[in-house]
């Protein structure tokens, strides 16, 4: 079925029928797409090609104008070369995630271009699966493009109306955002208003959002913009003609105000779009893995997922601190003796207090526990832009890591790594193989690194193609070293931890730490798993049980918005191979009952099952554990009451289980009556359903054990 988008080109189907992806070249030669979803237009076309940087070598900077030099252009002049068809379908086994086998089907189509003037070739593939499509630039190995540069990639995604968005400011410094949900026509007044809040002026654009963003059209489609496979190359944010609804791809510059320096043969990410009148199909969309690279650790089988607590929610909430001494200690790191100094006695990370974890983490079965604050340097880390920073290797003298390492090694405990490097990237680069060989010596299996502050070398933005270069040197060295990572402040993921499965978490989103810093909207749960989660899991930190944060630092007044089930609900909602425990473990003391959902939940799946979705407003899914017959349901809410209605049949037929039903009580709100929570035991059979009512801000968890 082809709707008529005034093109006549190319044309592209997906396997089951539902796309149309048409390309053709205007009069001008510039290449254009379109893409159509059960007969209707998604994408209008469009157009598609990049600009380079004109110029000598050395004048690739910010202020840099268009030269009148046909060879900064690879959008216009083109004629067709070449169009091949082909089809794909594997089904493949990631090491961890959300299913136990992926299937990779889609139709794809090549299409190569000539641009006579210059005798210049660039590719364009496109790949249509039955959920979306994903399409990139490849620049085959020619004598007229071989080292060049990017001024803009000029990638357009026409839309068909003023839809509603789900969004977060575009900025090159953060990602951790609430999000705004409002009409596209409203994001330029919406982000001018906000400005003057946190911004980061230098990045500013008012109609600049971050991706994946998801869209809603007014008659019910779910379209949801992203990339994958993003290396070697600038993150792309995306920038809106507010007058046409135009959104333009808009990639994060280097330093040198350029968008990246390219060699061909070479690609740039894939461009992705997902498309479904139901919403449950955007979360369980696996097109962002599906364009990474089969994996390239041959051997994965130190890669394992984690269950966590941690010297952590105590430095957040201020309850303590991640630094031993108040005195600046004046030098440079390696040369402050700290046993001179005079320590303030609030110092979370000391020996006792973490085998206190330790022996938390092997009563309750956790696997890990992470540590911060337990090496020199956090007196002046932040704020300073120190070169030299942490080294990553010094232990504060409160912290014995010989003493700490044997005695989890005797609980049956791993130690997880903290390396906070300030964002000083030369430095952690300086350090990285004596850290990670410290972790080897110690036996920590995963490092949490972070990515706090400015970058260093100054002037480089968080998410450029020269630092993403970085985050994938941190990951690849750690694979050498059979160390697993979980980047916080680092890009957000797009997928590539098919390829590098040690990446086993990011942040690179608004995680709980919010909740302790002002509190994140109660909706915020239901919106991730549309946006931020289409790259990869996040290492969200759920868990919390307290929500006042007054009662562990009474200096701060910040509330988490959020009831206890649904802080449950999140190990099942938001998947993830690493999971934490974030809470104080003295508040999981209080709470036994509902702290052996944390302990029994799985990491690793064999099956989810969107239930019941909608961005923002609810999110419930089931999951089968892999290798077991225990499933785990999560459902989180908004911001108003939503009533669950939901069917078991995915359980086996003729199988009878018990069902631990963890919900919040009827007058529970996230505000102000967050700990009300009810836990019942119902026996259910693949025939029953279940009607649930979440709170504001609320949610439920079920764990399901077949039994006789
Ligand atoms: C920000 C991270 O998100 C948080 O988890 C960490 O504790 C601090 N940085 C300090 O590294
Ligand atoms: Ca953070």
């Amino acid at each position: 079925m082809l709707v008529s988008l005034g093109m006549h080109g190319q044309t592209l189907k997906s396997p089951n029928g539902n796309f149309v992806l048409e390309f053709s070249i205007n009069e001008k030669g510039s290449p254009l797409y379109a893409l159509s979803y059960k007969g209707k237009p998604v994408i209008q076309p469009s157009r598609l090609g990049l600009e380079l940087a004109g110029g000598s070598k050395t004048e690739f900077n910010a202020e840099i104008r268009k030269q009148a030099d046909p060879k900064t252009s690879l959008y216009d002049g083109f004629s067709l070369a070449s169009v091949k068809h082909s089809a794909f379908d594997e089904t493949w086994e990631p090491v961890w995630g959300e299913t136990k086998t992926i299937r990779n089907h889609y139709n794809e189509m090549e299409v190569s271009l000539r641009q006579n003037s210059t005798e210049r070739s660039l590719t364009l593939r496109f790949r249509l699966f039955d959920d979306g499509l994903g399409f990139r630039y490849e620049f085959p190995a020619q004598k007229n493009l071989s080292y060049f540069v990017l001024r803009e990639e000029l990638t357009e995604f026409a839309l068909t109306g003023d839809h509603t968005a789900y969004w977060i400011p575009g900025d090159y410094d953060t990602q951790e955002y609430d999000y705004t949900i409002s009409r596209l026509s409203e994001i330029r007044k919406l982000t001018e208003a906000a400005k003057t809040d946190n911004l980061s002026q230098t990045s500013f654009s008012p109609t600049g959002v971050q991706t994946a963003l998801q869209l809603k059209t007014q008659d019910g489609l779910y379209i949801n913009i992203h990339e994958a496979a993003l290396l070697n190359y600038g993150c792309m944010h995306l920038e809106l003609d507010d007058k046409n609804f135009v959104f333009r791809s808009w990639i994060t510059p280097d330093a040198n105000g350029t968008r990246g320096h390219l060699q061909a043969p070479s690609a740039t990410p894939w461009r992705t779009v997902i498309v479904s009148d139901d919403a449950r199909d955007i979360p369980a969309s696996h097109i962002t893995l599906n364009l990474n690279e089969p994996s390239k650790i041959k051997d994965p089988s130190w890669i394992k997922p984690m269950k966590y607590v941690g010297v952590w929610w105590e430095m957040i909430t201020g309850k303590s601190e991640w630094s031993y001494t108040y005195d600046l200690p004046a030098v440079q790191i390696g040369k402050t003796d700290y046993t001179r100094v005079k320590p303030h006695g609030r110092h979370g990370a000391t020996t006792e207090n973490v085998k206190r974890y330790i022996d938390f983490a092997a009563r309750h079965g956790f696997d890990g526990v992470l540590v911060e604050g337990w090496n020199i340097g956090w007196e002046d880390w932040f704020g300073n832009s120190k070169d030299f920073v942490f080294d990553f290797v010094t232990p504060y003298p409160d912290f014995d890591l010989e003493g700490i390492y044997r005695y989890a090694k005797s609980k049956g405990v791993k130690m997880i790594m903290h390396h906070e490097t300030s964002s000083s990237i030369r430095n952690y680069e300086r350090h990285l193989d004596k850290a990670y060989q410290l972790m080897n010596k110690y036996e920590y299996p995963a490092v949490k690194s972070g990515y706090v502050g400015d970058i260093i070398p100054r002037g480089e933005n968080h998410y450029s193609q020269w630092i993403n270069n970085h985050y994938q040197y941190a990951l690849e060295k750690a694979a050498e070293y059979k160390i697993m990572v979980n980047a916080h402040e680092a890009v957000r993921p797009t997928g590539l931890s098919r390829t590098y499965p040690n990446l086993i978490g990011n942040e690179s989103a608004r995680g709980t730490e919010y909740q302790a810093f002002g509190g994140s909207k109660p909706n915020h749960v239901s919106v991730l798993p549309f946006t931020r989660l289409i790259g990869g899991p996040m290492d969200y930190t759920p868990g919390i049980f307290e929500m006042d944060i007054s009662k562990m630092n009474p200096n701060n007044k910040s509330h988490v918005n959020a009831t206890l089930a649904n802080q449950l609900a999140l190990y099942v909602t938001l998947s993830s191979p690493l999971q934490m425990a974030a809470d104080l473990i003295e508040n999981y003391g209080r709470f036994p009952d509902a702290f052996q959902f944390i302990k029994d939940v799985a990491l690793d799946w064999e099956k989810s099952i969107y239930l019941e979705a909608e961005p923002g407003e609810y999110i419930t899914v089931a999951r089968k554990a892999k290798n077991s017959d225990q499933w785990f349901v999560g459902n989180t809410g908004g911001n108003t009451p939503f009533t669950s209605d939901i069917s078991f049949d995915f359980l086996d037929a003729g199988k009878r289980y018990e069902a631990i039903i963890y919900s919040d009580a009827k007058d529970a709100h996230y505000k102000d009556n967050p700990q009300a929570y009810e836990i019942r035991k119902e026996i259910v059979t693949s025939g029953s359903r279940l009607k649930q009512v979440s709170v504001p801000g609320g949610g439920y968890a079920i764990s399901l054990k077949p039994v006789k």
